[in-house]
Order: structure tokens, then sequence, then C-alpha cells
């Protein structure tokens, strides 16, 4: 599948499945808590990357809210790659990535990582959060539905073990500012046949170099 399929494909998923608020914030440890602990570093610019419903917006200080697919409360609509376009590099004091680097495979996936590291300064804190694959997590299992093919994006297998693993080859730019945690978080699609169960996430915080 292109790149430009699979961008395709995530604004298609997200404008028929928005990220409500109720899902938002049923994250455990990268939803509202991140406010007060955000707004304490005086930032003077955050851009959340894959913002969904900006929810954090007004909240977190000096926050610009981006997002690929069609979301009425995003201030921007635009892809990962095309955040270069749009900022320069080593401009944000926080950059926010909270569930938009999962889709597509590894090369797709680092550059997104670089991207994102690309906009933060020196210093400055980056926090992520990527679903998780394996036994416990209810990442779609291949074949479910047909999913994959269905609605033409399929989602990174993140581990913990890969989340070290992308933070070792950024070791020359970042490091952890905060270790990775297990997240848990509703699950509300209905169609994936995966009702009622809860999404398995990892969230960890980045120091740019
Ligand atoms: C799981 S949702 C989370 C939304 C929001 N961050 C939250 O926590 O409520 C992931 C979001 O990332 C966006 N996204 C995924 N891939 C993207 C890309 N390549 N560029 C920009 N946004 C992307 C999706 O459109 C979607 O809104």
């Amino acid at each position: 599948m292109t790149e430009n399929n699979l961008d395709k494909g995530v604004d298609r998923f997200y404008s028929r499945f928005n990220y409500k608020e109720d899902t938002f914030n049923s994250h455990t440890e990268s939803s509202y808590n991140l406010v007060d602990e955000i707004n304490a570093l005086d930032p003077k610019l955050v851009i959340d990357v894959g913002c969904g419903g900006n929810h954090l917006k007004g909240k977190i200080q000096n926050l610009i809210g981006v997002d690929a697919a069609k979301y009425e409360k995003a201030d921007i609509q635009a892809t990962h790659d095309e955040l270069p376009n749009i900022f320069k590099d080593n401009c944000a004091d926080v950059v926010l990535a909270l569930g938009s680097i999962n889709v597509g495979d590894k090369p797709r996936i680092y550059r997104h990582l670089e991207k994102v590291i690309n906009l933060c300064k020196p210093g400055g804190i980056i926090v992520m959060r990527n679903r998780l694959a394996g036994e416990e997590a209810t990442v779609f299992p291949e074949g479910k539905k047909n999913f994959k093919h269905e609605l033409g994006i399929h989602w990174y297998p993140w581990t913990l073990d890969e989340i070290h693993q992308a933070t070792e080859t950024f070791k020359t730019r970042v490091e952890y500012y905060k270790e990775p945690v297990y997240e848990r978080a509703m699950h509300k699609v209905h169609w994936s046949g995966l009702k009622n169960k809860r999404m398995l996430l990892g969230v960890y915080w980045w120091k740019k170099l």
C-alpha cells in the first residue's frame, strides 16, 4: 500500500470513527492528567500531532492541534509528513503524539517519530502514546472482519520492546524523561467485534537532547 493511500486510509477511518472525548478521557496516563504537568513547564508552544477532537485545547496553554482527519475542532488538518511545511524545526517546547504514530510499517513509523523529534526544541518534551499489540491487547487481529483490507490501514505492532528499540535508535536525539508505563483505555468499536474490551497502550515521555 502506498503512503498516500495510507494517509487517505487514516483520514477515512478517523473521519468516520472520530476519537471522542469519552474515549480520550478513559486513558489513564495520557488524557487530562497531562494538563497540570505540562502547564507547569510554562510552554510557549505545544503542538499536538494527531490531536483528534483537540480536547487539550484551551486547557494546556499555547497548544495547536493538528490532525490528518476531518475533526471540526482541530486547528490544522495535515498529516505528519506535512508538518515541516507548517512548523519550523525546533519550534515547540512540547510535542504530543497521543496515539497518532500507530499506522503503517516500520519505515513509516520511524519517519513519523523523526518528524516529531524535529519539531521539538532541545530540552523540550515529547509525550508519546502507542497502542500495543500482543496477546493482552485488543489491536485488531489479522483477518478480524477483514478490517485491514476494508478500511485501508494497518496497525503497527508496537510492544514495550519496540518502544525501547525506537528510543535506542534515536539515542543521539532523545532520552527517556519518563520510561514507558502501561495504560488502559476504553475500546468502543462495536463493528470490530471487540466491544467491551480495553485497549492496552504504552505511554512514555522523551526529552529532546
Ligand atoms: C487514537 S486517535 C487519538 C486522538 C487524540 N490524540 C486523543 O488522544 O484523543 C489518533 C489520531 O491520530 C491521527 N493520525 C493518525 N495518523 C496520522 C498522521 N499520519 N498524520 C496526522 N494525524 C494522524 C488520527 O486521525 C487520529 O485522530
